[in-house]
């Protein structure tokens, strides 16, 4: 089948907008930056990537006759927080598991953000004390089985949507639109830069440009920044589902080993802990732009992209899309970072 063939349901507003960051490609004194911003096109409980993803696994969902969306994350989980969002938008039930995927003291980590909004759109947060892994985990099979036993009828969604045989689709999808964005905008996206750590994001664009490229014959970089710190793992399951995407899409060959490129250098040593590249940062798109990022995912990736362009491995002739993917919300938990007393 073709992408445009599968069934999306509406969750987003439309295409996610895109925009030139002046003052920071004017900081930079390189390729001119623009972002293109999950973080703002839905309306359910502030969006993100997790949304355009789920947007292609939904219909498989109701088609399951499921009445409880299962998913499983760290404490402050994007994606958990905006699988709640879709089960209160469906009229369905929220069992979620939530790690402790981050050794993070702050004594509101498993309260506010992310988990805060979750709880109060209803869903069944709770917490577990495993520590980080992409992985498929026993304690979300524990509770797929619970929800069985319990008389309901769960639908199973892995970390970050991405182990997910349609995890790949939302951000084929992306690929399409920013082809079009380029033409409306008369400007031409050479380099994409995304954060990558459950890996769907960035495989699913991987399928949807190389797909392109078979249309139009057009090659680009797009460039994911490992914020996983288990760079192995995020480099496997970016190749793997990359590759299932572009087989499901029919893109009409194999991916290349050159298009599957997930660098690092600004994790750190954990995921979910901030270091001073994402702190400079995330205090760059602050001041410059006003454009809020994270210290787990978005920050990372914002750090990469200004390494990347000040050194020129971006070339300055570029335009550089960078993908915002969302995940302010839990900046509430990591307060001390900006504390002054603390
Ligand atoms: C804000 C944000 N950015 C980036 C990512 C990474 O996306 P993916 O897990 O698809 O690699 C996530 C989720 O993991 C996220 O919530």
């Amino acid at each position: 089948m073709k992408l445009h063939e599968f069934d999306r349901y509406p969750l987003t507003f439309g295409p996610s907008p895109v925009h030139h960051l002046g003052r920071l490609s004017q900081h930079l004194r390189g390729a001119q930056v623009w972002a293109k911003r999950e973080d703002v096109s839905s309306g359910l409980a502030y969006g993100g990537n997790k949304v355009r993803k789920l947007e292609y696994i939904v219909p498989d969902a109701i088609a399951s006759g499921a009445d409880t969306l299962v998913s499983i994350g760290g404490y402050q989980s994007n994606h958990t927080r905006q699988v709640a969002a879709v089960a209160a938008h469906l009229g369905m039930k929220c069992r979620l598991v939530q790690e402790k995927w981050v050794p993070w003291e702050d004594p509101v980590n498993d309260k506010v953000g992310n988990i805060l909004l979750s709880r109060m759109m209803g869903a069944d947060s709770r917490l577990d004390p495993a520590g980080f892994d992409i992985g498929i985990r026993d304690s979300w099979k524990d509770a797929l089985r619970e929800v069985e036993e319990s008389g309901g009828t769960p639908y199973a969604i892995p970390a970050g949507a991405s182990e997910h045989k349609y995890g790949g689709l939302g951000f084929a999808n992306w690929a399409f639109e920013v082809a079009d964005q380029e033409k409306a905008l008369g400007v031409f996206f050479d380099t994409i830069v995304v954060c990558t750590v459950t890996g769907s994001t960035h495989a699913g664009m991987i399928a949807g440009f190389a797909a392109l490229e078979e249309l139009t014959g057009v090659k680009r970089r797009v460039l994911g920044i490992d914020a996983s710190a288990t760079l192995e793992k995020t480099r496997d399951q970016v190749a793997r589902i990359a590759r299932h995407t572009a087989e499901l899409i029919e893109v009409g060959r194999d991916i290349r080993d050159d298009e599957i490129q997930v660098l690092e250098g600004w994790a750190g040593d954990l995921y979910g802990i901030p270091v001073e590249s994402t702190m400079n940062a995330i205090a760059m798109g602050a001041q410059l732009e006003a454009m809020i990022t994270d210290p787990v995912y978005e920050g990372k990736s914002l750090a990469g992209l200004i390494d990347l362009v000040k050194d020129k491995d971006i070339p300055a002739d570029s335009n550089v899309l960078y993908a915002h993917l969302g995940g302010q919300q839990a900046v509430n938990a990591y307060h001390r970072l900006w504390d002054p007393s603390a």
